[in-house]
This record gives C-alpha cells, sequence and structure tokens, in this order.
C-alpha cells in the first residue's frame, strides 16, 4: 500500500539539531537551530516562568481549552504585541487566538488567507526561513520573493525592495518580520520601516508579520514598533506572535495569531472564523503553556522579572556578538566582520557557503546551517575559542 512513499530526507534545520545530539565529540557548538542557549551552554529555565508554574493549582482538571484558547491569555497577547494602551485594542478591533507557536500562527493565518481572499498572492523576502514556504506555500498560498538581502553591502537592497512593493496588486500578502529578520539577523531601521509601511497602506495590501523573536533586538517595545505604527494608522494586517524564545518555552507551544480589523464587529466575524480554522486543523490548544504565560504575564511582579530576564538574553547575545567579531578580528585583521555586530537577533548571515559550513561541522564540530546562517544565541565563553578559531581557518583568503 505505502511502497510509493518516498523516504523523508529529513528538515533541513531539525535534522541537524538531531545529528548534533548524536555527535560524541567532546568538543563542539550548536550554531544551528534557533535555541537561545544561556552561557553555561544550556537551555535556561526563565526564573520568572519557575515561579509561574509554581503557582499553577494541580488540581484544577485538564479540560479542553475553547478553540480560540483561554481569555486571559489572549487578552495577554494582545497586550504584549500591541501594548495595553493601543487604540486598536482599545476599540476591539483585535481578533486574537492561541496558536501553536508562530508556526502555528503562519498556518492558521494562511488558511484564514487562503479561504477569504482565494485570489491574494502571497510576497516573501529573499531570503526567509526555509519552513515559510512549507507553512505558507503548503496553505496552497501562491508564493513570490521580493529583494532583501545584499551579500554585497550585508544589509538590504532597501531600494529594490521598496520598487518591489510599489508593485504590489491590491489585497497582496506581505509576509514581514518586524525584528530579527530569520536568517540574515539584518533589521530596516525605523526610518525604513516607516517608508515601509507608507506603500503598504498606500497598496493597500495585507500585512502579514511574523514575531517571533520579540525583544531579542531592541526591546520588547521596540520590536514591535512596526506592527503597533501600522495597526495605528488603520491598517488591516496580521501579526504571528511567540513566547517559544523570549519564555524559553520552545515545547510547550505557546503562540499567538492577532488579526487587526477596521472595527470590532469585524473583528467578531473574523474571530470566528478564526475559531473554525483551528477546529479544522487540531480543534484547540494545548492548556498547560498558556498557564504558564498568563501567569507571569499577568501578575506585575513576574511580568518585570520577566521583561529583565528577556534584557539579559538580549545582552548576553549582543556581548557573543562583539566577543566573535573581536576574536575573528584578532585572527584575520584584514577581514571584515562588522557585520556580527549591526545585525539583531538570534541569527546572523555569515556569508559563508555550503563547503565552508560542510567543513566547520565536520571538522570542527561547529554546526551551522547549510545557508551560513549562525545562531549566535548558541555562543557562549565555552565555545567562542572552538567558533572563532575554526571560523578563522574556513575563512582566511
Ligand atoms: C529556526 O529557524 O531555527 C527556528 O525558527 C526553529 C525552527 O523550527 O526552524
Amino acid at each position: 500500500m505505502f511502497k510509493h512513499i518516498p523516504s523523508y530526507p529529513g528538515d533541513p534545520i531539525l535534522s541537524l539539531m538531531h545529528t548534533f545530539m548524536k555527535d560524541d565529540r567532546p568538543h563542539k557548538a550548536n550554531l544551528s537551530i534557533g535555541l537561545y542557549y544561556d552561557e553555561a551552554g544550556k537551555i535556561p529555565v526563565l526564573k520568572s516562568v519557575e515561579l509561574a508554574q509554581q503557582r499553577i493549582d494541580e488540581s484544577v482538571p485538564h479540560v479542553y481549552l475553547p478553540m480560540e484558547g483561554d481569555n486571559t491569555y489572549r487578552r495577554l497577547i494582545a497586550e504584549t504585541v500591541f501594548g495595553a494602551d493601543h487604540v486598536a485594542v482599545k476599540e476591539q478591533r483585535v481578533a486574537t487566538i492561541h496558536t501553536l507557536g508562530g508556526s502555528g500562527a503562519l498556518k492558521v493565518g494562511a488558511d484564514f488567507l487562503k479561504t477569504y481572499f482565494p485570489d491574494s498572492e502571497l510576497w516573501i523576502s529573499d531570503p526567509t526561513w526555509e519552513n515559510h514556504y512549507n507553512i505558507l506555500g503548503g496553505a496552497g498560498l501562491v508564493m513570490h520573493t521580493f529583494p532583501y538581502y545584499d551579500p554585497a553591502t550585508n544589509g538590504i537592497r532597501f531600494d529594490e525592495m521598496m520598487a518591489a512593493l510599489e508593485q504590489l496588486p491590491a489585497r497582496a500578502i506581505v509576509l514581514l518580520q518586524p525584528c530579527c529578520h530569520n536568517p540574515t539577523g539584518i533589521d530596516p531601521t525605523r526610518e525604513q520601516w516607516t517608508a515601509i509601511a507608507d506603500v503598504l497602506l498606500r497598496r493597500n495590501v495585507i500585512p502579514f508579520f511574523d514575531m517571533a523573536y520579540q525583544g531579542f533586538g531592541d526591546g520588547l517595545d521596540e520590536d514591535a514598533w512596526v506592527v503597533r505604527h501600522m495597526a495605528a494608522q488603520g491598517a488591516a494586517m496580521l501579526v504571528g506572535n511567540s513566547f517559544s524564545k523570549n519564555m524559553s518555552l520552545y515545547g510547550e507551544r505557546v503562540g499567538g495569531l492577532s488579526v487587526v480589523c477596521n472595527t470590532s464587529a469585524e473583528a467578531g466575524q473574523v474571530l470566528g472564523q478564526l475559531q473554525a480554522t483551528v477546529r479544522k486543523n487540531y480543534s484547540s490548544p494545548p492548556l498547560f503553556g498558556s498557564r504558564v504565560v498568563s501567569g507571569v504575564l499577568g501578575d506585575p511582579e513576574l511580568r518585570a522579572m520577566w521583561a529583565a530576564e528577556v534584557t539579559q538574553m538580549r545582552k548576553r547575545i549582543h556581548e557573543m556578538r562583539a566577543a566573535l567579531r573581536s576574536g575573528l578580528k584578532a585572527r584575520l585583521p584584514d577581514l571584515d566582520v562588522e557585520y556580527f555586530v549591526t545585525q539583531r537577533g538570534m541569527f546572523s548571515y555569515t556569508g559563508l557557503g555550503q563547503a565552508q559550513v560542510d567543513t566547520l561541522r565536520d571538522e570542527y564540530g561547529v554546526y551551522l546551517i547549510k545557508s551560513g546562517r549562525m545562531c549566535v544565541a548558541g555562543l557562549s565563553h565555552g565555545n567562542l575559542e572552538l567558533v572563532a578559531d575554526s571560523m578563522a581557518k574556513v575563512m582566511q583568503p
């Protein structure tokens, strides 16, 4: 019956994680998948999260959540993404649901758009997270790219990007990452975001923001700037967010999808269709993670503790970026590696090619993904020498 089923070559990001875990060399560094490791090389349990977890009443029955998730969790998502005083939140124009991480938000959002905007096609940055193609294309959306990364300058091809956005048909869908662009680490400046927002509003397109790393760029509020700006300008749009990284709750699948509408009546209609989309996909979201997140965000003391922990993680990433730049500069003084400190978030596009990435992994136990993307959040003082030494070897002219 199943003879014709081809074997699965594995996911390019997730299978590397597997290979890394099986690698028994004593000195190795996992800089492939987007995981934040602490200075001790461990995936942390945040103190705020641990305390929230301890306060959970374990005698409460494990009932099904509603299709859209728990109301408190949904309100707290909207407040984190938009800010509690945002005009769209106050006017009840935002329909928010719990999704299975940021990936779940992409899937539910894509299914919703495919159903209600069947003729709309999707534009996405070149390059983008590999799995965007699987999730969004898999939902049936026809996908195109717009220019983004410029290898010559290690920056954005901003003029070309703007020219492409200027050509979009009305109701086109544009996927954007408000902060910490995956895979490049290169974000538009505030001035560039303002110009991007203007053209998106003028072209009457549907922005779909994928915000998986809120707080890892410049701050929890700063990273959401363009989302809040466009929602305040009256844009109808979608925002996916995730607590996987910023609460270190990867496996709990705690994310959200918010659809910003023009009126609260529209938001009611949209919420109903999001519920229906969830029901068709997986019926309802998991309970435990949302209780933990609500425990953190709903308690002023724990929320402040969490914000401080996010700041700490962000600062450590910046420090490791600077340390890697210095380490490489010391070994290869003529090489321009300034981009390590100008890029933002967990990822850095190193410009390394497939052969260099293979050598790093096979000869030195340093794992990057094949596009040359490095997860700088996996660096620590414990593996920095190994990484700088081996990178210098493969980068020397
Ligand atoms: C990544 O890009 O490494 C993360 O978003 C994790 C994943 O699922 O790919």
